[in-house]
Protein backbone atom coordinates (compact mmCIF):
# COMPACT_ATOMS: atom_id res chain seq x y z
CA UNK A 1 0.00 0.00 0.00
CA UNK A 2 1.38 3.19 -0.95
CA UNK A 3 1.19 6.10 1.60
CA UNK A 4 1.20 9.58 -0.24
CA UNK A 5 2.53 12.50 2.30
CA UNK A 6 2.48 15.97 2.12
CA UNK A 7 5.05 18.71 3.36
CA UNK A 8 2.79 21.39 3.98
CA UNK A 9 2.72 24.48 5.60
CA UNK A 10 1.78 27.77 3.90
CA UNK A 11 4.47 30.01 5.63
CA UNK A 12 7.57 30.13 3.60
CA UNK A 13 11.15 28.91 4.48
CA UNK A 14 10.07 26.52 7.24
CA UNK A 15 12.11 23.48 6.18
CA UNK A 16 9.67 21.54 3.88
CA UNK A 17 12.06 21.11 1.18
CA UNK A 18 14.81 19.97 3.21
CA UNK A 19 12.41 17.79 5.39
CA UNK A 20 11.09 16.00 2.53
CA UNK A 21 15.38 15.41 1.34
CA UNK A 22 16.76 14.05 4.47
CA UNK A 23 13.83 12.11 5.45
CA UNK A 24 13.66 10.36 2.18
CA UNK A 25 16.90 9.48 2.65
CA UNK A 26 16.26 7.93 6.63
CA UNK A 27 12.77 6.12 4.66
CA UNK A 28 15.18 4.86 2.09
CA UNK A 29 17.80 3.64 4.59
CA UNK A 30 15.40 1.39 5.82
CA UNK A 31 14.94 -0.62 2.81
CA UNK A 32 11.64 1.66 1.45
CA UNK A 33 11.36 3.04 -1.77
CA UNK A 34 10.53 6.66 -2.05
CA UNK A 35 9.43 8.64 -4.85
CA UNK A 36 9.82 12.12 -4.46
CA UNK A 37 7.27 14.80 -5.81
CA UNK A 38 8.17 18.36 -6.82
CA UNK A 39 5.15 20.22 -6.74
CA UNK A 40 6.45 23.36 -5.99
CA UNK A 41 7.15 25.99 -8.83
CA UNK A 42 9.94 27.07 -6.83
CA UNK A 43 11.56 23.45 -7.76
CA UNK A 44 13.72 23.91 -4.90
CA UNK A 45 13.42 20.11 -4.28
CA UNK A 46 14.40 19.30 -7.88
CA UNK A 47 17.69 21.68 -7.72
CA UNK A 48 18.69 20.13 -4.19
CA UNK A 49 18.39 16.11 -5.44
CA UNK A 50 19.46 16.27 -9.09
CA UNK A 51 21.36 19.62 -9.63
CA UNK A 52 20.26 22.54 -11.77
CA UNK A 53 22.07 21.20 -14.71
CA UNK A 54 20.58 18.00 -14.81
CA UNK A 55 17.20 20.06 -13.85
CA UNK A 56 17.61 22.52 -16.88
CA UNK A 57 18.07 19.55 -19.52
CA UNK A 58 14.57 18.03 -17.96
CA UNK A 59 12.76 21.40 -18.40
CA UNK A 60 13.69 21.62 -22.59
CA UNK A 61 11.07 21.35 -24.34
CA UNK A 62 11.80 19.32 -27.45
CA UNK A 63 9.96 18.03 -30.30
CA UNK A 64 10.02 15.15 -28.74
CA UNK A 65 9.16 16.32 -25.27
CA UNK A 66 6.67 18.74 -25.94
CA UNK A 67 6.14 19.54 -22.56
CA UNK A 68 9.47 18.83 -20.99
CA UNK A 69 10.49 15.83 -18.89
CA UNK A 70 8.83 17.38 -15.64
CA UNK A 71 5.95 16.79 -13.72
CA UNK A 72 4.74 19.17 -16.57
CA UNK A 73 4.93 16.56 -19.14
CA UNK A 74 2.09 14.35 -16.75
CA UNK A 75 -0.15 17.73 -15.89
CA UNK A 76 -0.35 19.06 -18.58
CA UNK A 77 -1.75 16.38 -21.21
CA UNK A 78 -4.05 15.50 -18.97
CA UNK A 79 -5.80 18.64 -19.92
CA UNK A 80 -5.39 18.06 -23.44
CA UNK A 81 -7.44 14.84 -24.08
CA UNK A 82 -5.71 14.72 -27.53
CA UNK A 83 -2.32 14.39 -25.95
CA UNK A 84 -0.52 10.99 -23.66
CA UNK A 85 0.77 11.97 -20.26
CA UNK A 86 3.93 10.47 -19.43
CA UNK A 87 5.78 10.04 -16.16
CA UNK A 88 9.42 10.86 -16.16
CA UNK A 89 11.90 10.11 -13.12
CA UNK A 90 14.88 10.85 -12.29
CA UNK A 91 17.40 9.39 -9.91
CA UNK A 92 18.99 11.85 -7.23
CA UNK A 93 22.61 12.64 -7.36
CA UNK A 94 23.47 10.18 -4.59
CA UNK A 95 21.66 7.68 -5.41
CA UNK A 96 24.57 5.43 -6.63
CA UNK A 97 25.99 5.34 -3.46
CA UNK A 98 22.45 3.95 -1.85
CA UNK A 99 22.74 1.33 -3.75
CA UNK A 100 26.85 0.78 -2.77
CA UNK A 101 25.15 0.31 0.64
CA UNK A 102 23.36 -2.74 -0.62
CA UNK A 103 20.40 -1.61 0.96
CA UNK A 104 17.58 -3.99 0.19
CA UNK A 105 14.96 -3.39 -1.36
CA UNK A 106 12.05 -6.13 -1.95
CA UNK A 107 12.65 -6.08 -5.90
CA UNK A 108 16.05 -4.95 -5.52
CA UNK A 109 15.18 -2.04 -7.65
CA UNK A 110 16.08 2.20 -7.42
CA UNK A 111 15.06 3.07 -4.21
CA UNK A 112 14.60 6.59 -4.65
CA UNK A 113 12.98 8.43 -7.06
CA UNK A 114 12.29 12.36 -8.11
CA UNK A 115 9.54 13.67 -10.49
CA UNK A 116 11.15 16.82 -11.24
CA UNK A 117 9.05 20.47 -10.98
CA UNK A 118 8.32 22.98 -13.20
CA UNK A 119 7.83 26.79 -12.91
CA UNK A 120 5.20 26.12 -15.65
CA UNK A 121 2.55 24.93 -11.96
CA UNK A 122 2.15 28.49 -11.82
CA UNK A 123 0.25 28.33 -14.86
CA UNK A 124 -1.30 24.64 -13.89
CA UNK A 125 -1.89 26.18 -10.29
CA UNK A 126 -4.26 29.52 -12.47
CA UNK A 127 -5.86 26.62 -14.56
CA UNK A 128 -7.21 24.75 -11.74
CA UNK A 129 -10.36 26.50 -10.13
CA UNK A 130 -12.07 25.63 -6.99
CA UNK A 131 -15.38 26.87 -7.80
CA UNK A 132 -16.26 24.87 -10.23
CA UNK A 133 -13.65 22.09 -10.27
CA UNK A 134 -13.94 21.24 -6.63
CA UNK A 135 -17.21 22.51 -5.29
CA UNK A 136 -19.64 21.70 -7.87
CA UNK A 137 -17.78 18.68 -8.44
CA UNK A 138 -17.41 18.85 -12.17
CA UNK A 139 -13.01 18.59 -12.01
CA UNK A 140 -11.78 16.67 -9.23
CA UNK A 141 -9.85 15.24 -11.22
CA UNK A 142 -8.28 17.68 -12.17
CA UNK A 143 -7.19 18.45 -8.38
CA UNK A 144 -5.86 14.37 -8.30
CA UNK A 145 -2.53 15.31 -10.21
CA UNK A 146 -0.26 13.71 -7.98
CA UNK A 147 -2.50 10.57 -6.87
CA UNK A 148 -2.73 9.78 -10.73
CA UNK A 149 0.73 10.00 -11.10
CA UNK A 150 1.64 7.68 -8.75
CA UNK A 151 -1.55 5.40 -10.15
CA UNK A 152 0.08 6.05 -13.51
CA UNK A 153 3.65 4.23 -12.35
CA UNK A 154 1.69 1.25 -10.41
CA UNK A 155 0.19 0.32 -13.68
CA UNK A 156 3.59 -0.29 -15.27
CA UNK A 157 4.81 -2.11 -12.14
CA UNK A 158 6.55 0.57 -10.58
CA UNK A 159 5.25 0.88 -6.86
CA UNK A 160 6.70 2.57 -3.74
CA UNK A 161 6.05 2.35 -0.49
CA UNK A 162 6.37 5.94 0.32
CA UNK A 163 5.57 8.98 -1.90
CA UNK A 164 6.62 12.84 -0.61
CA UNK A 165 5.16 15.24 -2.17
CA UNK A 166 7.05 18.91 -1.59
CA UNK A 167 5.16 22.15 -1.86
CA UNK A 168 4.90 25.62 -2.24
CA UNK A 169 4.50 28.49 0.68
CA UNK A 170 0.70 28.91 0.44
CA UNK A 171 -3.01 27.56 0.26
CA UNK A 172 -2.89 27.92 -3.34
CA UNK A 173 -4.81 25.27 -5.47
CA UNK A 174 -1.73 22.90 -5.93
CA UNK A 175 -1.95 22.82 -1.74
CA UNK A 176 -5.06 22.06 -2.29
CA UNK A 177 -4.25 19.19 -4.48
CA UNK A 178 -1.54 17.51 -2.46
CA UNK A 179 -3.80 17.77 0.09
CA UNK A 180 -7.01 15.61 -1.58
CA UNK A 181 -4.74 12.91 -2.73
CA UNK A 182 -2.59 12.68 0.72
CA UNK A 183 -2.97 10.01 3.44
CA UNK A 184 -1.45 12.41 5.52
CA UNK A 185 0.36 16.07 6.09
CA UNK A 186 3.26 17.06 7.99
CA UNK A 187 3.65 20.30 8.94
CA UNK A 188 7.58 22.03 9.52
CA UNK A 189 7.79 25.09 11.46
CA UNK A 190 10.50 27.05 12.61
CA UNK A 191 10.88 28.84 16.16
CA UNK A 192 9.46 32.47 15.02
CA UNK A 193 6.46 34.15 16.40
CA UNK A 194 4.60 33.61 13.18
CA UNK A 195 4.64 29.64 13.44
CA UNK A 196 2.20 29.46 16.45
CA UNK A 197 -0.14 31.87 13.56
CA UNK A 198 0.36 29.31 10.87
CA UNK A 199 -0.72 26.44 12.75
CA UNK A 200 -4.10 28.53 13.69
CA UNK A 201 -4.37 29.17 10.18
CA UNK A 202 -4.09 25.69 9.15
CA UNK A 203 -7.21 24.97 11.59
CA UNK A 204 -9.15 27.39 9.92
CA UNK A 205 -8.09 26.81 5.79
CA UNK A 206 -8.38 22.55 6.20
CA UNK A 207 -11.81 22.29 7.13
CA UNK A 208 -12.94 24.24 4.35
CA UNK A 209 -10.92 22.65 1.92
CA UNK A 210 -12.14 19.34 3.12
CA UNK A 211 -15.49 20.64 3.09
CA UNK A 212 -15.04 22.34 -1.12
CA UNK A 213 -14.27 18.73 -1.80
CA UNK A 214 -17.30 17.37 0.17
CA UNK A 215 -19.64 19.27 -1.31
CA UNK A 216 -18.49 18.20 -4.65
CA UNK A 217 -17.73 15.04 -4.40
CA UNK A 218 -21.85 15.11 -3.28
CA UNK A 219 -22.72 16.22 -6.58
CA UNK A 220 -19.88 14.11 -8.54
CA UNK A 221 -21.68 11.23 -6.63
CA UNK A 222 -25.06 11.60 -7.69
CA UNK A 223 -23.61 11.25 -11.40
CA UNK A 224 -21.13 8.76 -11.01
CA UNK A 225 -22.44 6.38 -8.70
CA UNK A 226 -20.12 3.56 -9.38
CA UNK A 227 -16.44 5.86 -9.55
CA UNK A 228 -14.30 4.27 -6.35
CA UNK A 229 -11.81 6.86 -6.91
CA UNK A 230 -12.96 9.98 -5.32
CA UNK A 231 -14.88 8.81 -2.71
CA UNK A 232 -11.22 7.98 -1.52
CA UNK A 233 -9.55 11.46 -1.80
CA UNK A 234 -10.32 14.42 0.04
CA UNK A 235 -9.10 12.59 3.34
CA UNK A 236 -5.72 14.10 4.66
CA UNK A 237 -4.61 13.23 8.25
CA UNK A 238 -2.59 14.93 10.63
CA UNK A 239 0.39 13.26 10.74
CA UNK A 240 1.89 15.74 13.25
CA UNK A 241 4.62 18.78 13.16
CA UNK A 242 8.39 19.02 13.03
CA UNK A 243 10.38 22.10 15.21
CA UNK A 244 12.96 22.64 12.50
CA UNK A 245 16.15 24.90 12.92
CA UNK A 246 16.20 26.14 16.68
CA UNK A 247 19.45 26.66 18.16
CA UNK A 248 20.56 24.45 21.89
CA UNK A 249 23.04 24.86 24.87
CA UNK A 250 24.07 22.36 27.19
CA UNK A 251 23.47 23.26 30.82
CA UNK A 252 26.42 23.00 32.97
CA UNK A 253 24.55 22.26 35.84
CA UNK A 254 23.43 19.19 34.57
CA UNK A 255 25.15 18.72 31.46
CA UNK A 256 21.68 18.31 29.08
CA UNK A 257 21.32 19.51 26.21
CA UNK A 258 18.26 22.28 25.77
CA UNK A 259 16.74 24.76 23.33
CA UNK A 260 18.07 27.90 23.89
CA UNK A 261 15.13 29.98 26.53
CA UNK A 262 13.77 32.07 22.73
CA UNK A 263 12.92 28.80 20.68
CA UNK A 264 11.62 26.77 24.12
CA UNK A 265 9.29 30.10 24.09
CA UNK A 266 7.96 28.73 20.69
CA UNK A 267 8.33 25.70 20.89
CA UNK A 268 5.40 25.63 23.68
CA UNK A 269 3.61 28.19 22.28
CA UNK A 270 3.37 26.10 19.07
CA UNK A 271 2.75 23.07 20.80
CA UNK A 272 0.28 24.97 23.06
CA UNK A 273 -1.54 26.16 19.57
CA UNK A 274 -1.30 22.59 18.07
CA UNK A 275 -3.56 21.32 21.22
CA UNK A 276 -5.86 24.27 21.99
CA UNK A 277 -6.70 25.79 18.62
CA UNK A 278 -5.67 23.33 15.55
CA UNK A 279 -6.32 19.77 17.54
CA UNK A 280 -10.51 20.74 18.22
CA UNK A 281 -10.42 22.27 14.33
CA UNK A 282 -9.51 18.74 12.76
CA UNK A 283 -12.19 17.42 15.47
CA UNK A 284 -14.95 19.19 14.22
CA UNK A 285 -14.13 17.25 10.62
CA UNK A 286 -16.64 15.18 11.13
CA UNK A 287 -16.69 12.35 8.31
CA UNK A 288 -13.57 10.92 8.83
CA UNK A 289 -10.85 11.15 11.43
CA UNK A 290 -8.12 14.31 10.59
CA UNK A 291 -6.58 13.70 13.85
CA UNK A 292 -5.48 10.16 14.08
CA UNK A 293 -4.98 8.61 17.97
CA UNK A 294 -1.04 8.81 17.96
CA UNK A 295 -0.48 12.20 17.18
CA UNK A 296 0.84 14.28 19.97
CA UNK A 297 0.90 17.92 20.75
CA UNK A 298 4.91 17.79 20.71
CA UNK A 299 6.74 17.36 17.42
CA UNK A 300 7.06 14.41 16.00
CA UNK A 301 11.05 15.66 15.14
CA UNK A 302 13.00 18.43 16.59
CA UNK A 303 15.79 19.30 14.19
CA UNK A 304 18.22 22.03 15.13
CA UNK A 305 19.69 24.69 13.44
CA UNK A 306 21.89 23.01 10.85
CA UNK A 307 23.99 26.13 10.41
CA UNK A 308 25.92 25.80 6.94
CA UNK A 309 25.64 22.35 7.06
CA UNK A 310 21.93 23.35 5.24
CA UNK A 311 23.70 25.15 2.45
CA UNK A 312 25.98 22.51 1.88
CA UNK A 313 23.26 20.09 1.33
CA UNK A 314 22.00 22.28 -1.49
CA UNK A 315 25.09 22.83 -2.68
CA UNK A 316 26.47 19.05 -2.95
CA UNK A 317 22.71 17.34 -3.91
CA UNK A 318 23.40 14.88 -0.76
CA UNK A 319 21.26 14.79 2.33
CA UNK A 320 22.28 14.91 5.86
CA UNK A 321 22.96 11.07 6.36
CA UNK A 322 25.61 11.66 3.21
CA UNK A 323 27.34 14.95 4.65
CA UNK A 324 30.24 13.61 6.37
CA UNK A 325 31.58 11.76 3.47
CA UNK A 326 32.03 14.84 1.39
CA UNK A 327 34.38 17.87 2.27
CA UNK A 328 32.88 20.28 2.61
CA UNK A 329 32.48 23.77 -0.04
CA UNK A 330 32.74 26.48 2.56
CA UNK A 331 36.00 25.27 4.67
CA UNK A 332 38.62 22.58 4.96
CA UNK A 333 37.31 19.89 6.76
CA UNK A 334 33.89 19.00 9.44
CA UNK A 335 34.94 20.31 12.82
CA UNK A 336 34.10 17.69 15.79
CA UNK A 337 30.96 20.01 16.18
CA UNK A 338 29.41 19.74 13.51
CA UNK A 339 30.17 16.08 12.94
CA UNK A 340 28.53 15.87 16.25
CA UNK A 341 24.92 17.59 15.21
CA UNK A 342 25.04 15.57 11.65
CA UNK A 343 25.06 12.14 13.85
CA UNK A 344 22.29 13.44 16.20
CA UNK A 345 20.06 14.91 13.79
CA UNK A 346 20.68 11.83 11.20
CA UNK A 347 19.24 9.94 14.09
CA UNK A 348 16.24 11.80 14.44
CA UNK A 349 15.46 12.14 10.84
CA UNK A 350 15.61 7.83 10.81
CA UNK A 351 13.41 8.08 13.96
CA UNK A 352 11.21 10.47 12.09
CA UNK A 353 11.24 8.20 9.23
CA UNK A 354 10.59 5.21 12.02
CA UNK A 355 7.18 6.79 13.23
CA UNK A 356 5.72 6.87 10.00
CA UNK A 357 6.57 3.26 8.90
CA UNK A 358 5.12 2.94 11.84
CA UNK A 359 1.75 4.84 12.29
CA UNK A 360 1.10 5.85 8.98
N1 LIG B 1 17.34 22.87 10.27
C1 LIG B 1 17.85 23.86 9.52
N2 LIG B 1 18.92 24.55 9.94
C2 LIG B 1 19.47 25.54 9.20
N3 LIG B 1 19.00 25.92 8.02
C3 LIG B 1 17.92 25.27 7.54
C4 LIG B 1 17.29 24.21 8.25
N4 LIG B 1 16.25 23.76 7.52
C5 LIG B 1 16.24 24.50 6.41
N5 LIG B 1 17.23 25.40 6.41
C6 LIG B 1 17.56 26.40 5.37
O1 LIG B 1 16.51 27.35 5.36
C7 LIG B 1 16.15 27.68 4.05
C8 LIG B 1 14.70 27.29 3.83
O2 LIG B 1 14.61 25.87 3.93
P1 LIG B 1 13.68 25.06 2.94
O3 LIG B 1 13.96 25.47 1.55
O4 LIG B 1 13.79 23.63 3.30
O5 LIG B 1 12.28 25.63 3.42
P2 LIG B 1 10.87 25.54 2.65
O6 LIG B 1 9.83 25.53 3.71
O7 LIG B 1 10.89 24.41 1.71
O8 LIG B 1 10.88 26.91 1.87
P3 LIG B 1 9.79 27.37 0.78
O9 LIG B 1 8.58 27.72 1.58
O10 LIG B 1 10.41 28.52 0.08
O11 LIG B 1 9.55 26.18 -0.11
C9 LIG B 1 17.11 26.94 3.13
O12 LIG B 1 18.17 27.79 2.78
C10 LIG B 1 17.60 25.79 3.99
O13 LIG B 1 18.91 25.40 3.64
MG1 LIG C 1 10.52 24.43 -0.34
Amino acid sequence: MTKIISLFNNKGGVGKTTTVFNLSASLSQKGKKILLIDFDPQCNLSIATIGYDEFAQHLERTKEHPFGRTIRAFAQPSLQPTQSSKVYRVQPKYQKEILNDQVETVDGQTLIDIVPGDFWLNSFADILTVGTDVVQGSGLYKFLVPFLLVEKLKEDNNSYDYVLIDLPPSFNTLVRSALYCSDYFLVPCTPDSFSAYCVSLIGEVLPSFIEDWNQGRKRYEVLNRYDQVIPEKGIPKFGGWIFNGFATTVYRSTKERKEIGADKFHLDKTSLTVKEDLFPKLKGISHYDCLPDFVEPTPVAKIQDLNTMAREIQKLNVPLNRLRSRKPTLFASWSYAQKDLMERMNQEYDSLAQYIIDNF
